[in-house]
């Protein structure tokens, strides 16, 4: 069955991984005649355009604009305040089908990996087989991402990371740009890989780890 074109997402998020979100489905109606998402605005409580698009909202109207019948890409990452980040998505409480899974046309994602609602794939990315990815987490371009890989809900793949295969990443963490995760280990929740970094051990739950080999460097904040 052919799926239904323009259906208006509403971006949460702003400037920073909202803009990104904008970028690829305009790449995607663009350049690949994918109508699939068509960006009715943006929604947050600071501005009233984003690049051009109004903000219908702030994050305390999203149960109205949810009866008007929009559609949601979830694009609020907090760096380094992962818990904040995590308490305003579990505040929004948006119902699995209204959640805008978004993928860049030109990403490989293999027919067995599974995407929870939300998910969001940039330009290039790669998946391998039997990977899941958690809802709303957003993996960003030029990312390789192994086979059987598990990544949690609302966690953070940055530019050109790569996540080898049989690796386990928990909920609401980071994997920063260019860095790297050996096979078979696992970041925990609220947890970070920082940029360019190599891990070759476990990183625990609220921990970030930064350089190569990664060595602990600080907790996760928790406000
Ligand atoms: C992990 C991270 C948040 C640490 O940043 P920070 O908290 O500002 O850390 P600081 O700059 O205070 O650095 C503290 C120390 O750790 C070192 N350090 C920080 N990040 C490092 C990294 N990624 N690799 C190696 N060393 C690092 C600093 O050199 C400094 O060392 P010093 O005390 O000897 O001078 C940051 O490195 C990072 O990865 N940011 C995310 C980038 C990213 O992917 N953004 C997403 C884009 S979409």
């Amino acid at each position: 069955m052919d799926k239904l074109n323009n259906k208006p997402v509403i971006i949460i998020g702003g400037a920073g991984h909202g803009c990104i979100i904008e970028a690829c489905i305009k790449d995607n109606r663009k350049r690949y005649n994918d109508f699939e998402w068509d960006i009715a605005g943006f929604c947050n409580d600071y501005d009233q355009y984003v690049d051009g698009y109004p903000v219908l909202g702030k994050l305390s109207d999203i149960p109205s604009l949810i009866d008007n019948g929009y559609y949601f890409a979830w694009g609020i990452h907090l760096i380094g305040r992962n818990l904040k980040t995590a308490s305003i998505f579990e505040s929004l409480n948006i119902p699995d089908e209204r959640w805008a899974t978004i993928i860049h046309r030109s990403a490989f994602i293999d027919d067995s990996v599974v995407l929870e609602p939300g998910t969001f794939v940039m330009y290039n990315a790669y998946i391998a087989p039997r990977t899941h990815i958690g809802k709303c987490t957003m993996i960003k371009a030029n990312t390789n991402i192994g086979h059987d890989v598990n990544i949690g809900a609302i966690s953070h793949i940055a530019m050109g990371a790569t996540i080898v295969s049989c690796v386990d990443i928990g909920y609401c963490s980071d994997v920063a740009v260019s860095s790297t995760i050996l096979a078979n280990n696992k970041i925990g929740d609220y947890a970070m890989l920082g940029a360019s970094s190599l891990a070759t051990h476990d990183i625990p739950d609220y921990e970030i780890h930064v350089g190569t080999p990664a060595k602990f460097l600080k907790r996760m904040r928790e406000d």
